[in-house]
Parts: structure tokens; C-alpha cells; sequence
């Protein structure tokens, strides 16, 4: 559904969904204009059945005389608690609330307090991601109608450049939504390395897809380790974006692209959610998301590097054993305590990779750690720099983007956690501080100079249930924050 924007108000709109936002505090201009609409009955109405206009309730009405056929109202609590986030909420709740109807839905909230083209850029993408459902997968796909447009009432004008963002930013979302749920045996590290030189095909960006004897040549012992127990071969990508004329800042972005992790030898017992671990791609998803969103944005004065080193980590006769000390192509070498901590040995070679480009700034994105969901949830990703100015930016960008990070802490005598015996680190350190020994793991492959982020978005790229009025499954986690920092320039 795509949004527009329209000068009219809830008492005169026209169109066949009227959504309308209202406080918990009664008499409004709100209130006001539905009352002189609709007749003071609807008030009535609303009172009797107890509508409080808390945060998340509804109350729906059909219409039987003329083109409106359906009014809705979604409580949206107290003014002071109303931003940018429940603003997103509302227009998600609103979206939902056109499931089953076609024509055009009218969606009027309280716009008074934010800047346009951040309400804009929030309410088109609420509305068109709480639309989506993956029928990829199903003998028979069905799509509920849902209302064509969507317009957003008494929008100052101020916000119409922003709402032309929303339809190659959600198509980023909605491609990272896809890669994270599809299952192992459909998204292959092949098939991501297809997907992704389609991305540039399409979208006119430059690709490199390394093989395993490319990785070698490289010397990429410690992602190749990984890969070597699949039957599957990985596929190292590099997409480029380039932006016209010359760039003031390049950046990479990396992403961990495990597209299936059975733990290894290690293997996955017990509680762990096994079959899930489809999703250990999420990372990657959200680069190849961004990428797909920032070559049609085309930013200017960003050139954007995206690499992903895809595999899976298998049990098959040759994969690695407990223990096995391995070379990465920076030369450190790894003593592997445990097959499962997996995902910072492909981030490894990726990050040496990426280092290797002298970018102005490094961010990586990994499903790395189930530590990180017990510190943080599933709402929330955790954030490791090693600059406290990129670590600013990429809150501010989240912020904007709709999605929330925590920056977490990574004290250096924590890495005393990776010391081995025989090689020069181990790849897992103690159960206590987890997401932490992960992070000073990685931070071992970045070159000192550059400014570096981790993201531990183990939590955030799936959710059993919806969320926010977004769908349940996939989430997309991440494409919104990177293409947020990239556009605001990439600061470090
Ligand atoms: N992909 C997992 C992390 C993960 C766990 C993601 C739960 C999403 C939900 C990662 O490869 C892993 O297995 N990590 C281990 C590390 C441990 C062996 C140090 C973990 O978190 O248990
Ligand atoms: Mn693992
Ligand atoms: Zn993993």
C-alpha cells in the first residue's frame, strides 16, 4: 500500500477506510470534528463500549450510507507518551485495520509534534511493511485485499519528498524479510550470490563473488573452516555502490551469512531452537536489504561496500573437529573450542576483507550470540564500537529508522576470556559476557585505524508473534538503521 499525502480532515475526508487516531484526553479538534461528522451518537457509542483510547485498543464501525464504508478509531493513549515509535504503531494498527477492504484508507493521527518528513517516512513505512505476507512458499498463495492507497491526512507539505523514500526502503525490508525466511534447503550460499548479483544487475551496482578457491588464494583459513563441513560451497560476496562523482566517505558493511547453523560437531542440542537457525543469515539480509535500498536511493558522496561471506556450518566428514587450530587471512590463528561460535570465524575473513578496502568506517551486522537475546530481548539489538561517535550516529540513524539499539561495553581485559594454550586465541570465551567475548573477538580482525560497530541482531530478526503491528516471522531487522546512517553520510 502506498501513502500519499491529503489537505483534507477527518470531518470531510472521502474514500472508503477512515482510520482516526485519539488521546485518552477527552474534547479535541479530533474528537470535535467526528462528533460534527458523525453525530454525537458515535461518542456515545465509544463511551458505552468502554473505548478508552489506550495505547493498541480499536473500535471499528460500518457504514452502510455512502462511499464510506467503514470508520475506525485507534486509541493511542496519552500525548506526552506519543512518539515517533507509537506514531509507528498507529499507522501499522491502521493498516490492519484495512485487511479484507479495497479502495482507499484515510489515516488521520496527531502530526503536531514531529517533523513532517520523519512522520512521513514512519507512517509509509508502518503502513506498507504491516502489509506484507510471504507467500513464496504456499501450493495455493492468497493475499488478503487490502485498500490501494493509503492518505495521510493534513500531512504538512513539508513531508511529501520523504514518503518517495518509503517505497525503496521497504523494498530493502521486505528483501531482507524474505532472504531470513526462507528455509536452508531454498537459500543456499549459491543462491544468496545469485540474489545478490541480481541485486546489482538491476539496481546498478558493481559485484564480485569469490569461490572457495578464490577464499583460498586469500588465505581465508577461518571462514573456509566453517564452510569445509557443508557439501555446499560458499560463496564470498562483494557488491559496490558507487555514488556520482567523487565519494567524501566509504564505508562497508558487513554481514554474517550463515545460511544454515547446526552448531557443527558442537551440534545444536536441547532447548536450542534448531530449525531456526535458518535465520543465522539475518545479517547478511539486512546488508544485501540495504544495498538493494541504497542503489535506488543513490545517496550522494557515500561509496557503500556490502560483503557477506555465505556458508553453512554442517557435520558432513570433513568439517572441522573441536579443537582444530585454523589460519586467518590476517595470519592470527584460532584454536576452535567450539563449533557453534561459528559466525565470528566467517566474520573473520570478512572483516580482514573489509579492512583491506581502508573504508572510513566499518559496520557489521551478525545473528552472533544467544547471550545477547537474554541481555536484550527481542526488541532490541546489542551495539559494540570501538568509536563512540559512530556508536552515536548509529543510535541516532536506529532512532530514525524505527528500530532500537543498545550500545553494550567491551572492556579489553574481557579478551583474557579468548587466550589459548597453543594458538594465539580461542574462538569462544566463557558462558558469562558472552555477546562480549564475541565482540573483542572480532574487533582482533578490524585494522586499529578504522572505526568499527558490531551489531548482535540475534534477537531481532525473528519474532514468534507480531510486533509492533508488524507481521510475525521475519523481521528485516537492520536494512533501516544501515540505510538511515548511510544517508545521513556514513559519520564515524
Ligand atoms: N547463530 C548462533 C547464535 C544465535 C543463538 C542466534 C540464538 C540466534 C538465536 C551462533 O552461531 C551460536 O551458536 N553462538 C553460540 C556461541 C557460543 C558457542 C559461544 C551461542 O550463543 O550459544
Ligand atoms: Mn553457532
Ligand atoms: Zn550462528
Amino acid at each position: 500500500m502506498k501513502c500519499l499525502s491529503s489537505p483534507a480532515g477527518p470531518g470531510d475526508w472521502q474514500g472508503e477506510l477512515l482510520v482516526v487516531g485519539l488521546f485518552s484526553q477527552d474534547g479535541d479538534a479530533t474528537r470535535r470534528a467526528l462528533e460534527t461528522r458523525f453525530g454525537s451518537a458515535l461518542l456515545e457509542r465509544l463511551e458505552a463500549g468502554g473505548f478508552k483510547a489506550k495505547p493498541g485498543s480499536t473500535a471499528s464501525f460500518d457504514l452502510l450510507d455512502g462511499p464510506l464504508q467503514r470508520l475506525v478509531l485507534i486509541g493511542l493513549g496519552a500525548p506526552e507518551s506519543f512518539d515517533l515509535m507509537a506514531l509507528r504503531r498507529a499507522a501499522a494498527a491502521a493498516a490492519q485495520a484495512g485487511k479484507g477492504m479495497t479502495g482507499s484508507l484515510g489515516l488521520c493521527l496527531p502530526l503536531e509534534g514531529f517533523e513532517p518528513s520523519a512522520a512521513a517516512q514512519a507512517i509509509g513505512e508502518s503502513v506498507r511493511l504491516a502489509g506484507y505476507s510471504d507467500q513464496r512458499f504456499r501450493s495455493e498463495p492468497h493475499q488478503d485485499p487490502r485498500p490501494e492507497r493509503c492518505e495521510i491526512l493534513q500531512l504538512p507539505a513539508a513531508g511529501d519528498a520523504a514518503l518517495e523514500r518509503v517505497a525503496p526502503i521497504c523494498s530493502g525490508v521486505e528483501l531482507a524479510r524474505e532472504l531470513v525466511a526462507a528455509p536452508a534447503n531454498a537459500l543456499t550460499p549459491e543462491v544468496m550470490a545469485d540474489t545478490a548479483s541480481a541485486i546489482a544487475r538491476d539496481h546498478g551496482l558493481e559485484v564480485t563473488i569469490l569461490d572457495a578457491e578464490a577464499c583460498r588464494e586469500r588465505g581465508m583459513g577461518s571462514y573456509l573452516a566453517v564452510a569445509q563441513g557443508s557439501d555446499l560451497p560458499p560463496r564470498f560476496i562483494h557488491l559496490i555502490y558507487r555514488p556520482e562523482g567523487t565519494p567524501l566517505r566509504r564505508l562497508a558493511l558487513v554481514g554474517k551469512g550463515l545460511t544454515f547453523d547446526s552448531g557443527g560437531y558442537n551440534l545444536k542440542v536441547g532447548a536450542a531452537q534448531i530449525h531456526m537457525m535458518k535465520y543465522d543469515m539475518g545479517g547478511s539480509a539486512a546488508v544485501l536489504g540495504a544495498a538493494r535500498a541504497i542503489a535506488e536511493l543513490k545517496p550522494a558522496g557515500v561509496e557503500v561496500h556490502f560483503i557477506v561471506a555465505a556458508c553453512e556450518n554442517m557435520i558432513n566428514g570433513s568439517a572441522i573437529h573441536p579443537g582444530d587450530i585454523i589460519t586467518a587471512s590476517n595470519g592470527k590463528t584460532i584454536e576452535i573450542n567450539n563449533t557453534d561460535a561459528e559466525g565470528r570465524l566467517t566474520l573473520a575473513d570478512a572483516l580482514v576483507y573489509a579492512s583491506e578496502l581502508k573504508p572510513d568506517a566499518i559496520v557489521d551486522l551478525a545473528t552472533l550470540t544467544g547471550a545477547c537475546v537474554i541481555a536484550l530481548g527481542e526488541e532490541i539489538a546489542g551495539l559494540w564500537s570501538s568509536s563512540d561517535s559512530l556508536s552515536r550516529a548509529l543510535s541516532d540513524a536506529a532512532r530514525s529508522g524505527g528500530e532500537q539499539l543498545w550500545a553494550m561495553p567491551m572492556p579489553a581485559s574481557y579478551a583474557d576470556g579468548l587466550k589459548s594454550d597453543l594458538a594465539d586465541m580461542k574462538n569462544t570465551g566463557p558462558r558469562p559476557g558472552g555477546s562480549i567475548t564475541a565482540a573483542l573477538f572480532l574487533k582482533e580482525f578490524v585494522a586499529g585505524s578504522i572505526p568499527w560497530a558490531h551489531l548482535d541482531i540475534a534477537g531481532t530478526v525473528w519474532s514468534d508473534k507480531p510486533r509492533q503491528g508488524q507481521p510475525s516471522g521475519a523481521s528485516g531487522f537492520g536494512v533501516r538503521t544501515l540505510v538511515e546512517w548511510v544517508s545521513a553520510g556514513g559519520l564515524a
